[in-house]
This record gives C-alpha cells, sequence and structure tokens, in this order.
C-alpha cells in the first residue's frame, strides 16, 4: 500500500465513521459507533497497525495524516455524546412535566352510615329537651342487664331475649365484684342484650335531674332474619325528677315521632309489658308505608311499634339508689335499625352490617 492509498482509507474511515456517529440514536448505540472505529480493536486502530507496510520515509506522514483525524472524531464524539444527553434529558423532563392547569381528579363525597345518621337525628330532636348522652358498656354483668333491672334469675321474663354469655378477661373480675352484689355468686358476663342497664348506670352515678340518652350496639342469640339481627342498635332514654308523670312521657314521645315522622303522624300507647317499668306501653306510629289503611308491613294494623317505654320501676329505682317515694321516672328504649328502616324505607337489616359501596352510597 502507498501512502495515497492510506490516506485515501483513512478520508473514507472518517466519514463513514462520521456519518454512523450521526445515525447513533442513543448513548448505548453511539459507545459501540465509538468503539468499531476508535476502541483498541477499532478500525482505525486495525488501519493504523499497518502502517509497517510503507516505506520507512512514510511513516512520519502517516502520523501526520492520521492524527487529525483522529483528534476529529474524538471530537465527533464527544459533541455526539452531548447531545444525546441532552435529547434524553429534554425527554425526561417532559414525561415528569406536571401540567398544573389539568382539571383534578374528582373527590367522592362521603355520607354518614344511615344507623349513626338516624342516632345523631334522634339525639339532636331529643337534645332541644335537655337530653344528654351517657357512655355504658357492651359488655355487662348479668346483674346489671337483668336482676337489678328487677329481672331475678329463673324468671320468665329472660326467656325475651336469648342472650349471649361471654367469658370475663381476668382483671375485670375486679371491677363486677365492685358492684354491690344481691347475691353472693361470682358475677357473670354477657354482651348487653339491651341499653337498659345504663340505666342502672346513670342512677348510681348522678342525681335527679336526670335527662339522659345510652346509645350503642347490642346483642342477642337470633336466627338472623331481614327483622332480627344478633348484632343491632338501641338508644335507651331514662328522665328521673320528681313530679315525672306519663303525660311528660306522651308528651315527650309524640314531639319525637312528629319530628322523624312527620307533624301530622298520628301516635298511639298500647299497653306493654317490661319488668323494669310499670306501666309499661308500646309506642305506635301511624305506618308510614300505608298511611293507616293496612298493609304487609304493618301486619294489616295500620300501626307500627317504634319503642317500648314505662314508668321506671321503683325496685329498678331503689337499684338506682334513688327514693321512689321522691322520684318519679320514666324510660324509653328503640331499636336504631328499626328507626332507620323505617326513615329511608329499607327493607332488609342485614343491609346495615354488609358493608356494601352500592348501599351505603344511597342513603
Ligand atoms: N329494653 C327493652 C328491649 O330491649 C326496650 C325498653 C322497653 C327499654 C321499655 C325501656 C323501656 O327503657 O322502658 O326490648
Amino acid at each position: 500500500m502507498d501512502l495515497e492509498a492510506f490516506s485515501s482509507q483513512l478520508t473514507a474511515l472518517r466519514d463513514r465513521a462520521l456519518t454512523a456517529l450521526e445515525d447513533a440514536v442513543d448513548p448505548d448505540a453511539l459507545e459501540e459507533v465509538a468503539s468499531a472505529y476508535l476502541g483498541r480493536k477499532g478500525e482505525l486502530t486495525a488501519l493504523l497497525s499497518g502502517i509497517g507496510a510503507l516505506p520507512a520515509a512514510d511513516r512520519p506522514r502517516v502520523g501526520a495524516l492520521a492524527n487529525p483525524i483522529r483528534q476529529q472524531l474524538d471530537a465527533a464524539v464527544a459533541t455526539r455524546r452531548e447531545r444525546l444527553n441532552s435529547i434524553a434529558l429534554e425527554v425526561r423532563l417532559a414525561q415528569e412535566r406536571i401540567d398544573v392547569t389539568m382539571p383534578g381528579r374528582a373527590l367522592t363525597r362521603g355520607s354518614l352510615h344511615p344507623i349513626p345518621e338516624t342516632y345523631r337525628e334522634i339525639v339532636r330532636v331529643l337534645g332541644r329537651f335537655g337530653f344528654v348522652t351517657f357512655d355504658s358498656p357492651e359488655v355487662e354483668t348479668d346483674e346489671l342487664n337483668f336482676q337489678l333491672l328487677n329481672i331475678p334469675a329463673d324468671h320468665p321474663a329472660r326467656d325475651l331475649w336469648d342472650t349471649i354469655y361471654v367469658e370475663p378477661p381476668a382483671s375485670d373480675a375486679a371491677t363486677a365484684t365492685s358492684l354491690e352484689a344481691p347475691t353472693v355468686e361470682a358475677p357473670r358476663w354477657l354482651l348487653r342484650t339491651h341499653t337498659s342497664p345504663g340505666q342502672i348506670r346513670a342512677m348510681r352515678e348522678m342525681r335527679p335531674p336526670i335527662r339522659l340518652l345510652t346509645p350503642g350496639r347490642c346483642y342477642r342469640h337470633e336466627a338472623v332474619d331481614a327483622s332480627h339481627g344478633f348484632e343491632f342498635f338501641q338508644v335507651e332514654g331514662l328522665m328521673v325528677d320528681e313530679g315525672t308523670t306519663m303525660a311528660h312521657l306522651r308528651g315527650l314521645l309524640d314531639e319525637f315521632a312528629h319530628a322523624l315522622f312527620g307533624a301530622e303522624r298520628p301516635t298511639r300507647f298500647r299497653p306493654g309489658y317490661y319488668p323494669f317499668t310499670e306501666p309499661s306501653v308500646a309506642f305506635d306510629i301511624q305506618c308510614v308505608v300505608c298511611d293507616g289503611s293496612g298493609c304487609s308491613a304493618c301486619g294489616r294494623s295500620g300501626w307500627m311499634t317504634i319503642l317500648g317505654a314505662g314508668m321506671v320501676h321503683p325496685v329498678v329505682m331503689r337499684n338506682g339508689g334513688l327514693d321512689p317515694e321522691r322520684y318519679q321516672g320514666f324510660a324509653f328504649g328503640m331499636g336504631i335499625d328499626r328507626i332507620a328502616m323505617l326513615r329511608h324505607g329499607i327493607p332488609d337489616l342485614r343491609a346495615f352490617l354488609a358493608d356494601d359501596l352500592r348501599f351505603l352510597e344511597r342513603s
């Protein structure tokens, strides 16, 4: 090979290399091209190793030709590398760009579950008459749930409630013995079957005048269907003062029913039986489905019972530590589930605890 041929090979190699560099579309491709031409095993290196075949006098001139070309190619690699890096940066910035003018994601608005919603409504209405809330535990003693409410052991009235008895945590045994026990037996624990034990707890804790509402979950060993749950919600009402009469109870319950079911809704008292009240009543409203003409929702009677009530039994008053000669009181207890079903036309109380969002979003 002579010098001229060598020189034209060099220029051809340079031109090919420059085109290949321009064609490299990403940093990896670029490094590949660079090493194919300029690397230790690259084409330029290979070409220059043929220098030995030239006459000795030509060799320095080859160097003089080759060096600027190598420099030119090195510079071209550097320029292309920089360009590709800046393209990569632009791409990344474009991907990470936040369009602050884009409309936000719509937030769905939550709503209260119908049970607390109804409970709040009950508290709102009765709160206007001075009733305040009072918490009472869900795990109760047999004594508070039954005995002190005038339902002795083995009394047939116990059959009204199928009870879920539980083993107490060891540390709670101490609390139980601190209550005045009418029996010497160790206390039996249960999941409260109603909120009525709150009456005893409240009377022992505060002096009249008492006006309170005790809300919460209650439990019974029930076969579950559309109108029976083994877990359900009640609100207990209690008023104790001097000179409290059944007329106060009637007036209050009328106001309550009218606030929840409309000012024109007829109401009535029916005789009832509860061991802890005397006399006892069932409080009915005219059927909200048929307005009194009789339908399947009201058993063709035209009326629906929404709560039980009565005048606090003297025995219960005494068990609460109050003198029944001096104080009188009334109490009432209602199922929140039932009131919520009537207010919202919900046919099956199992829906309350099913956690189905389609149900919850509609209420
Ligand atoms: N505790 C009763 C029940 O669960 C409801 C009840 C009736 C509560 C009459 C009362 C009352 O306070 O006076 O069925």
